[in-house]
Formats: C-alpha cells, structure tokens, sequence
C-alpha cells in the first residue's frame, strides 16, 4: 500500500476493516516516517515491512495487488514500478498529472495483462445508481440532457484538505472535475465527443489558480450535457456527495442533490415524486476495493479499469486546454 495517511490511511482501515478475511497488508510506504510508523505499528508490521520509496518497496515486497492513494504526480510511476513487479494495481484518481503519464500507465496495464483499475466511488452511491436505472430501464423514456453541479466552499486556504490542493495549476479540473466529467459519462451513458467550455480564478478565491469553471459536454450517444464546477461557493453549495444532477428525460426530470441518497422525479402537471434510492451493501470506496479484489479471484474487471477510465481522464486533459484556447476539442483527438 502506497500511501498511509489522508485518503490513503482511509483505504488502510478499508481494506483491513471490510475485507480483512481476504487481504493482508504486506508492505507500507509513506514519505512522511511519523505517519509510516505509527500506520506500521498499528497493523502489526515489521521494520522490513515499511518504505519510504515505493521503487524499493516494489523491489523488496511480494504482493498481489498494490494500492495507491498519493497525491496525483506519484500514481503514474508507482503503478508502473508495481505492475514491472508483477503486482495488479489500484489507484487513486485522478488516473495521473499529465495525459502522456496516464497513457504510460495504462500501456503498462495492457502490456503486463495486470488488472489496473481507476477509483471512482461517486459512481456507487445510491441515487446515482438509481438514476442509471431510471435511464437504463425507460422509466421516463429518452434522456436529452444532464445538468451537473457542484459548489463547495473553500474560499478559506486549506480548507480543501493539504495546501498542494489550493496551490497546483487546475486543481479544481485535476481534483474535483474529474470525479464531476466521469459521472456525467456515468449517468449519460455515453462517452464525449466533443467538449468545450471556460474557467476562472474569482479575485476572492484561496487558490493559486482556477477554482471555477463551467464545460459542455455532447456524447456519443446524442445526450448533452452541462457542468458548472465551483471551489469559490459563498451561498448555494453541492459540495461533496451533495452535487446535484437533473437529468431531463422525455416524460419528466429527475434530480438527485439535496442528500446522499435522495431521488426526486418531477412530470409536468403532477406532484413531483421524491424516494430514497435502494441501499447498496457496498458503496463507494469499498465497492471499488472488493470489486477489485473479487477481480483478482476471477470476476469480472472492473467497469472503471485503467483502459476505460482513461476517457474520464482526458475530458481533464480537454477542459485545461479549452480554458486556455477557447476552441472545442474532439475527445478522440486524445485518445
Ligand atoms: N476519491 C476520493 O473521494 C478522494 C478524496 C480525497 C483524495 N483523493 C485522492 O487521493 C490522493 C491522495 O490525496 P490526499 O488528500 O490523501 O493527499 P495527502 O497529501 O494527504 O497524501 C496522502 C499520503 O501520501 C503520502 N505521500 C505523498 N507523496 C508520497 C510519495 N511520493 N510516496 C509515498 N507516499 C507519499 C503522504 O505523506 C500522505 O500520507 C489524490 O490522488 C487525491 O485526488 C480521492
């Protein structure tokens, strides 16, 4: 495992917690020793068990799978040194820092045959999944359009977590976006064609650069869809879990938002009808974790693995370049 504080120490109680009768900690790396030793300690690891480089950790520990929850300039050449180790990777997103080290990364998945897969937990929430199934089974016939929002507050620095956040270039597009570009593709389900849209760094904002953005969208399926992204939100917020989509379908909306597991369809001339999606038994991260895992016994790979969610990955690549030129871009042109 690579990384054991912030998300990373999250996955650490993940793994041991929810699926600790099928996978054992063999190796932790962190650069930062306190948190290397006092992780280490907790789970029981020797001195050999615990890196502060990933090279000699993948060098050093045999393993079947390798976990990677770094910042984002580290997953690329981490999966790369764990996959030459023969190790299956899973990864934190966004997939890399740049499109050629996300390309170099799922080269390697295709090259070794290793299982590579991408985290994606907002796809395994209750409503999202409910409104896949409204789509997926007709209930409201045709989809046309998707709205995404989302709006957090953090006008205050380090209020997003570490102060690398705040001060990277496009961390709302690296950080935030990506997990807002792959729903759209999620709910939509289409891939995008072409993209285009603007973004921009309020006067007022706690960040180096561009805290906010608004992108279309249209897909290969016809659906088109709309995104307004904004780490500068001083009234209204969608912030984490909270992001609001309304879906326009021919026989009526559907808008998930206000909570995390809320559904409300509305059909001109009725009173809109608002339920709780199904609960899931896993969600999120630890659907991702035990997909993963039940990947490696033999099951199916997982939907958001490295060869696929490279189309998530490059609609980041596409917003940075259209913010800076202001011309559409074909998604294939990235691909
Ligand atoms: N999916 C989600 O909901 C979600 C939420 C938050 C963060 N993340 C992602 O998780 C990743 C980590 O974010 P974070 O906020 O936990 O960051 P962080 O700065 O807290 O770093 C996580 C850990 O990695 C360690 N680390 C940093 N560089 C390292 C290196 N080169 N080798 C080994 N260890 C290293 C840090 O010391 C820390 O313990 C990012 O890719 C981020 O986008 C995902």
């Amino acid at each position: 495992m690579i990384g054991c504080s912030g998300m990373a120490g999250r996955w650490v109680d993940w793994l041991s917690e929810r699926l600790g009768d099928r996978v054992e900690i063999a190796g932790l790396v962190d650069v930062n020793e306190e948190v290397l030793g006092d992780r280490g300690g907790k789970l029981g690891l020797n001195d050999d068990q615990l890196f502060t480089d990933y090279e000699e950790a993948c060098a050093k520990v045999k393993a079947d799978f390798c976990g990677i929850a770094t910042p984002p300039q580290f997953h690329s050449p981490a999966a790369i040194a764990a996959m030459d180790a023969g190790m299956a990777v899973i990864c934190e997103k966004p997939i890399a820092d740049t499109l050629e080290a996300a390309k170099a990364m799922a080269a390697k998945a295709v090259e070794t045959g290793l299982p590579c897969a991408i985290i994606q937990n907002y796809r395994y929430a209750p409503n999202k999944q409910e409104l896949v199934r409204i789509r997926e089974e007709g209930r409201l016939g045709r989809l046309q359009h998707i709205v995404g929002r989302y709006a957090c507050d953090y006008r205050k620095y380090e209020s997003w977590g570490k102060a690398w956040r705040h001060d990277m270039d496009f961390g709302l597009l690296f950080e935030g976006s990506v997990h807002h570009f792959d729903m759209l593709r999620f709910l939509s389900g289409g891939d995008c064609e072409v993209f285009q849209g603007f973004g921009w760094n309020p006067q007022w904002s706690s960040f180096k650069h561009f805290s906010s953005g608004i992108y279309l969208m249209r897909m290969n399926n016809g659906v088109h869809t709309a995104y307004e992204g904004n780490s500068s939100a001083a009234g209204v917020t969608n912030c984490w879990h909270r992001e609001h989509y309304r879906l326009e379908f021919e026989e009526g909306t559907v808008e998930v938002g206000g909570d995390e597991v809320g559904v409300q369809i509305t059909r001109v001339g009725q009173e809109p009808e608002v339920y709780d999606a199904a609960d899931m038994e896993w969600a999120g991260h630890e659907y991702l974790l035990k997909e993963f895992v039940d990947w490696l016994d033999g099951g199916a790979p997982s939907a958001t693995r490295i060869e696929d969610n490279l189309k998530s990955f490059a609609l980041v690549i596409a917003a940075m370049e259209t913010t800076v030129d202001g011309q559409p871009k074909k998604i294939a042109d990235y691909l």
